[in-house]
């Protein structure tokens, strides 16, 4: 028997008389389009799905909090890092970043770490992969890179022509090419891999000073990959094993933890450092800039609801909090574009308010209507400003800190093309075993190519690298290092 609690009501409140049997002309006769609740039902189904993120489309989320441990207030006014033992909600979505929604977690891919910190002046994002570099350093070629990642327009299947073709010309990617070949593609479980910041940021300290600032999330559960095959049997028999695995971790209160550390570098090294500290297919080397701590994130509450919080979701890297700021890197630059608007389109312009974006601090503006307006949209409040009704005001001292520019305006590329030495000191960091593992996935993931001229181009970055990869990779596809690279 139902009670008042638990009646069965429409999505206008009221009461729900038959939910099982559609209402007809007779017991066998046509249904009637007088049975609203039934047209509600199909229409409000129809209308189900948001678009999936055009990347980074399958994730799984889950809650936690940030505690401080080091004070570096010192470096930043951000009131979240403002002392030892503060501690601030947060919640994280890992993704992959190529498949779709339903696509397996056991792919060879980066892996999306997207934090949002609800910090008391506002909600800041940190939208970050588990590598501390990328593939491009440009965010105009972020569009045809992922063309590359996705499909064929024709025959909608992955192509490895593309994929090849793409990083063969675009030498700036053998970085993080060579990261995602090696061990690191395809992490044991979402909870044994470690987090990057991965762009350069400015931290500003309550006295207006600046520094620049990348950021490591350390896994405290070790970092631990997935043998190739393992992987490719999970993928079928379990394409939703990472996330399976971190509800179940957290579900049993086996909570995972990062710590975070920051490399600092002071704001003048950006002009003499030796390559461009801006570029995010770069590391920043730990014995010039060693890691710093900051503090824990541990995730400790799944989403009650995947859809409410975990698709809903939308993370920024333009939100900043007062204390840390955008850097001039090219890539971070067109993202501060893309995501709010990706998240317009997505989700509406007042994805903002919804309960997992909405800032646990006080939110004041004079943007009011559009689509889904769920809260009071100010109520009768003022509307514009300047007023003379006591509206919210702009404080002065939340300002941007002011830096120089200088230059004339151009399309330049960045100054500093060293895209070898990098690449080639993480292979030269791998064991024997690593590197014929690293060889092995190249080979596999390269044989489908079916350009020779492509193949050949993309050996001769490896050699460049170092030679013994660049003849190894020649040597697992049956050709040589062509001559003089
Ligand atoms: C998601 C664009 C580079 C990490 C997205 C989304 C867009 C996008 C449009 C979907 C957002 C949504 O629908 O909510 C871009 C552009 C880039 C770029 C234009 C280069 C200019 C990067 C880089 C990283 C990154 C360098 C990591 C360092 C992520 C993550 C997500 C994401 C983690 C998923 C966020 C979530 O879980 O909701 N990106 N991206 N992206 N991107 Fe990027």
């Amino acid at each position: 028997m139902s009670t008042p609690n638990n009646k069965l009501t429409t999505s206008w409140g009221a009461p729900v008389g038959d939910n099982q049997n559609s209402m007809t002309a007779g017991s066998r006769g046509p249904t009637l389009i007088q049975d609203v609740h039934l047209l509600e039902k199909l229409a409000h189904f129809n209308r189900e799905r948001v678009p999936e993120r055009v990347v980074h489309a399958k994730g799984a989320g889950a809650h936690g909090y940030f505690e401080v441990t080091n004070d570096l207030s010192l470096y930043t006014k951000a009131a979240f890092l403002s002392e030892v033992g503060k501690r601030t909600p947060m919640f994280i979505r890992f993704s992959t970043v190529a498949g779709e929604l339903g696509s397996a977690d056991t792919v060879r891919d980066p892996r999306g770490f997207a934090v949002k910190f609800y910090t008391e002046e506002g909600n800041y994002d940190l939208v970050g992969n588990n590598t501390p570099v990328f593939f491009i350093r440009d965010a105009i070629k972020f569009p045809d890179f992922i063309h590359t990642q996705k499909r064929h327009p024709q025959t909608h299947l992955k192509n490895p022509n593309a994929i090849w073709d793409f990083w063969s010309l675009s030498p700036e990617s053998l970085h993080q090419v060579t990261i995602l070949m090696s061990d690191r593609g395809i992490p044991a479980t979402l909870r044994h891999m470690n987090g990057y910041g991965s762009h350069t940021f400015k931290w500003v300290n309550a006295q207006g000073e600046g520094v620049w600032v990348k950021y490591h999330f350390k896994t405290d559960q070790g970092v631990k990959n997935l043998d190739v095959d393992l992987a490719a049997k999970l993928a079928g028999d379990n394409p939703d094993y990472h996330t399976e695995d971190l509800f179940n971790a957290i579900d049993k209160g086996d909570h995972p933890s990062w710590t975070l550390y920051v490399q600092i570098m002071p704001i003048a090294d950006a002009n003499t450092y030796r390559f461009d500290p801006f570029d995010v297919t770069k590391v920043w080397s730990q014995k010039d800039y060693p890691l710093i701590e900051v503090g824990k994130m541990v995730l400790n509450r799944n989403p009650e609801n995947y859809f409410a919080e975990v698709e809903q979701a939308t993370f920024s890297p333009g939100s900043f909090v007062p204390g840390i700021e955008a850097s001039p890197d090219k890539m971070l630059q067109g993202r501060l574009f893309a995501y709010s608007d990706a998240h317009r389109y997505r989700v509406g312009a007042n994805h903002n308010s919804l309960p997992i974006n909405r800032p646990h601090s006080e939110v004041n503006h004079y943007q009011r209507d559009g689509a889904m307006r769920s809260d009071n949209n100010g109520g009768g409040s003022v509307y514009y400003e300047p007023n003379s009704y006591g509206g919210p005001t702009q404080s002065p001292q939340y300002k941007t800190a002011a830096y120089e520019v200088s230059g004339e305006a151009d399309s330049v590329a960045y100054d500093h093309d060293d895209h070898y030495t990098q690449a080639g000191d993480l292979y030269r960091l791998l064991s024997e075993e690593e590197r014929t593992r690293l060889v092995q996935n190249v080979v596999g993931a390269m044989k489908p190519v079916e350009k020779d001229e492509i193949k050949l181009r993309q050996i001769g970055h490896f050699y460049k690298a170092d030679p013994e990869y660049g003849e190894r990779v020649a040597q697992g596809l049956g050709l040589a290092v062509p001559q003089g690279v």
